[in-house]
């Protein structure tokens, strides 16, 4: 049986669009958990369009890798400004928004219009790894494409794609991890003490006090000035935050 997962079960292309980029970095029991909270507030790519960073930043408190949240934002003011408030079906136009790599523009289209697109990701490239290359090491996606591209039921890519990865989840539980033996394999780093540790503790400080002065940050901080200050000016680059008369805020 398909794993039941509220954006399987009611599939609009808002809804796809908001829980592929959730899914991107952050588990789908955790996702599973947020998703409805965040659907709840921002209904719609008109809604949060409309909506500030700083109210996006906030419904995206615990599903990690902020940037994300922004991407997102900034995906549906691109819809509703540019594109009339209908996702482009073309994943070549997808990849073009920021936050969205090949992966997540071929799972959209998938998920989104049942379009036989072919992608990659972890729990597919664990499926086929451990089928088809039994002996072999540092194998690359490009190896592992033509495979999906043979096997990709043209009929149902939707529901097919579903079941590829649910068996990518299960056999993840049973035997050792054959994505190891991929050339793109990388984990996920280690959160205590990380950069994505400190970034997530400013953010999160800011959306409690809406604004700090940045030295007042500095001072607080045990860290290292210099490791803060690179950090806030990552953010700020990023388009995360602002800074104006020495006042960090959330950017708009
Ligand atoms: N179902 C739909 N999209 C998914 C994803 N990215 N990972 C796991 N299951 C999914």
């Amino acid at each position: 049986m398909r794993r039941p997962m509220p954006w399987r079960d009611e599939i609009t292309q808002y809804r796809v669009v908001v829980s592929e980029i959730m899914l991107q970095q952050t588990q789908v029991s955790r996702v599973i958990e947020k998703f409805p909270l965040f659907i709840n507030r921002f209904p719609n790519f008109i809604s949060l369009a409309d909506a500030s960073l700083t109210d996006v930043m906030e419904a995206w408190q615990g599903l990690g890798y902020n940037r994300r949240a922004k991407y997102l934002h900034g995906l549906a003011r691109s819809v509703v400004n540019d594109w009339n408030g209908a996702l482009p079906t073309d994943p070549e136009i997808l990849v073009t928004f920021p936050g969205i790599g090949s992966a997540t523009a071929g799972s959209i289209t998938a998920f989104a219009f049942n379009k036989p697109v072919v992608f990659i990701e972890t729990n597919i490239r664990r499926v086929f790894i451990h089928h088809f290359f039994v002996d072999r090491e540092k194998i690359a996606d490009s190896e592992i494409r033509p495979l999906v591209e043979r096997t990709l039921d043209h009929e149902n890519p939707r529901d097919w794609y579903y079941a590829l990865m649910d068996y990518g989840t299960w056999l993840a539980g049973r035997i050792e991890n054959p994505n190891r033996k991929s050339h793109h394999y990388s984990r996920q780093s280690v959160f205590e003490g990380s950069d994505r540790q400190i970034r997530s503790s400013l953010l999160k400080r800011l959306l409690a006090t809406k604004s700090s002065p940045l030295e007042e940050i500095i001072k607080n901080s045990e860290e290292d000035t210099q490791r803060i200050r690179r950090i806030i000016a990552g953010m700020v680059k990023e388009g995360l935050l602002s800074i104006n008369n020495g006042i960090i805020t959330i950017a708009e």
